[in-house]
């Protein structure tokens, strides 16, 4: 499988990591529009095939879409992360330009790629793709559910006091500070509801915790994290490649389900090799569909801003 990156900054370079000591694809493009920067980390990469044993072929190419030609699957984590204080959100003005024109460039190349879109904010920058490629709807997925996740299921495991692998958690809902939807009541240690657990008070905590796990990265780092977006979307790819049948809460174009339409936004999805098989409704209590539909508010207001770019 060829995979192609664009945006050789820590996620994109993370992601490639990931990719190739997985071992999984034969071929990753990383593509910057600095010159020289993506051949660099790909070369710095690929010094470590002999050390780390993988037979992936990572090339850097500067602005060169026509080394992508040809690609499966298309990663977009172009654009500029967010500052300490920043909400996602504010990045559109800048970032949604550079998605529109990253996907012009991408299809022209590779008609048939399934985009997996990581700059944000998330959800509208995946419903900006939807929009310039015209793809079918499988082909575009936003990834943030699978990154909040894994950051969901590091608080569990933190507050339970056992390990992430004992653990089970999915957040669903808009890629946002406000809009991630933690499944706290559905979430399980080992199968056992982790209510049994932890007080009420103690899950909020964990909950909350989740909402804010970028934030909080970027408070302590000073710009957005890197190792996990980048191990996130390299599993969403992986499942792609090999047609894992698995499900990730990815930000996927609804028609209805969930009551909800004309939006990106994250819900359960079944990931295989033509991209999002099938979007899977799970029975939601009464407070989870109330903070669903919240989120959905939260993601068309945002798409709202939308208007120009896709004029
Ligand atoms: C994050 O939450 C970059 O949006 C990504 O870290």
């Amino acid at each position: 499988m060829k995979v192609t990156i664009v945006g050789a900054g820590a996620v994109g370079a993370s992601c490639a990591e990931y990719i190739a000591i997985k071992n999984f694809a034969s071929e990753v493009v990383i593509l910057d529009i600095k010159e020289g920067f993506a051949e660099g980390k790909a070369m710095d990469l690929m010094q470590c095939a002999s050390l780390n044993k993988f037979d992936t072929q990572i090339t850097g190419s500067t602005s060169d879409y026509s080394k992508t030609a040809g690609s499966e699957v298309a990663v977009i984590t172009s654009g500029i992360p967010r500052k300490p204080g920043m909400t996602r959100e504010e990045l559109i003005g800048i970032n949604a330009g550079i998605v529109k024109e990253v996907c012009g460039n991408l299809l022209k190349h590779s008609p048939n790629a399934i985009i997996i879109v990581v700059s944000n904010p998330m959800d509208t920058m995946a419903f900006l793709a939807h929009k310039v490629t015209g793809l079918p709807k499988n082909k575009v997925i936003g990834m943030g559910g699978a990154l909040d996740s894994a950051r969901f299921k590091f608080r569990l495991a933190e507050a339970l006091g056992c390990p992430q692998s004992d653990v089970d958690g999915m957040v669903i809902g808009g890629h946002s500070d406000k809009g991630m939807v933690p499944l706290i009541e559905k979430a399980a240690r080992n199968s056992v509801k982790v209510s049994e657990f932890l007080s009420a008070e103690r899950m909020q905590e964990v909950v909350e915790a989740t909402k804010v796990g970028g934030a909080t990265l970027t408070g302590l780092l000073g710009t957005s994290a890197w190792y996990a977006p980048g191990a996130a979307v390299s599993a969403m790819v992986q499942a792609i490649a090999q047609d894992a049948q698995k499900i990730f809460p990815c930000s996927a174009l609804l028609d209805g389900e969930y009551g909800i339409s004309g939006i990106s936004i994250g819900v359960p999805c079944v990931l295989g090799k033509n991209g999002i098989e099938r979007i899977v409704e799970v029975s939601l209590s009464d407070a989870e569909k109330t903070k669903l539909t919240e989120s959905a508010e939260g993601v068309k207001k945002t798409n709202s801003l939308l208007d120009g770019v896709l004029a």
